[in-house]
């Protein structure tokens, strides 16, 4: 546990020594925010670039993006329609497609949430896996899936390790929502989140369930916002 903890700070500094903007440092909490995920380094990851490092946030720029996606599965756990779903797309990349055509595994894999509004009742989670660089822009087809194109997109990014669970996601998309208020982010995050869409977010996991150390999971709030923006 010692080990997992220097790591990340070890990146955390880091992250610190490599940010130009001293005024806009984290605070010395030692939140896990500006991990470069260590999957990204052994198999492909959508590329973004960081625009900025909040306390505890970073705001991230990817250019556009692909994804192939499940429909909205209704459970009332993440974590169970997760994996549902992922089972679907791991066959999906094995070659249950429409081209018999094997597919390489990325990360990671996003699970879109949209909350109920009740307390008993089921929410709406669709999951996707990044399509490789190699498979865009015509990914092969499968019933049940559908492909989802990105434009470039500005995300608000909180990290957190460890195994996903269903009580934790929502505290964490809380804490993001919390610290991004009234930073120079926020007016563009409330625009993309108004009304119906006010609960929505999405959870990013690196890692397949049978790694134990180093587990990088991401909390996003995406978000439009004018190119060529600068701070
Ligand atoms: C995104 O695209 C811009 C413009 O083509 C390029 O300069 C930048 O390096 C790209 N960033 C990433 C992370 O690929
Ligand atoms: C292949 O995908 C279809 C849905 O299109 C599904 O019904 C079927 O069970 C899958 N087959 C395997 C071997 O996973
Ligand atoms: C909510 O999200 C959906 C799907 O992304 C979008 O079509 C709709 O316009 C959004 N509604 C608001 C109020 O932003």
């Amino acid at each position: 546990m010692a080990a997992f903890n220097n790591l990340f700070n070890l990146s955390f500094l880091l992250s610190l020594l490599s940010s130009s903007n001293l005024s806009l440092l984290p605070g010395n909490h030692g939140e896990k925010v500006g991990v470069f995920p260590p999957t990204c380094n052994r198999i492909e990851c959508p590329s973004y670039d960081v625009i900025h490092t909040g306390n505890g946030f970073e705001i991230r720029r990817y250019n556009s993006t692909m994804w192939i996606s499940t429909s909205p599965i209704d459970d009332i756990s993440l974590v169970g329609a997760t994996r549902t779903a992922f089972l679907r797309l791991f066959g999906y990349i094995q070659g249950n497609n429409s081209n018999k055509q094997k597919i390489e595994m990325t990360a990671p894999v996003i699970t879109e949430v949209k909350p109920s509004d009740g307390p008993f009742c089921a929410s709406s989670f669709v999951v996707s896996f990044y399509v490789p660089k190699e498979n865009q822009p015509n990914p092969p087809s499968a019933k049940g899936l559908h492909v989802q194109k990105w434009g470039p997109t500005y995300v608000a990014v909180r990290q957190f390790g460890g195994f996903v669970n269903d009580d934790q996601v929502g505290e964490e998309a809380a804490s993001l929502y919390a610290s991004v208020a009234g930073t120079i982010w926020s007016d563009a995050i409330d625009k993309s989140y108004s009304g119906e869409n006010s609960t929505e977010y999405i959870v990013a996991q690196y890692n397949s369930p049978f790694e134990f150390r180093n587990r990088v999971n991401e909390i996003w709030l995406t978000f439009d916002m004018e190119d060529g923006f600068a701070i």
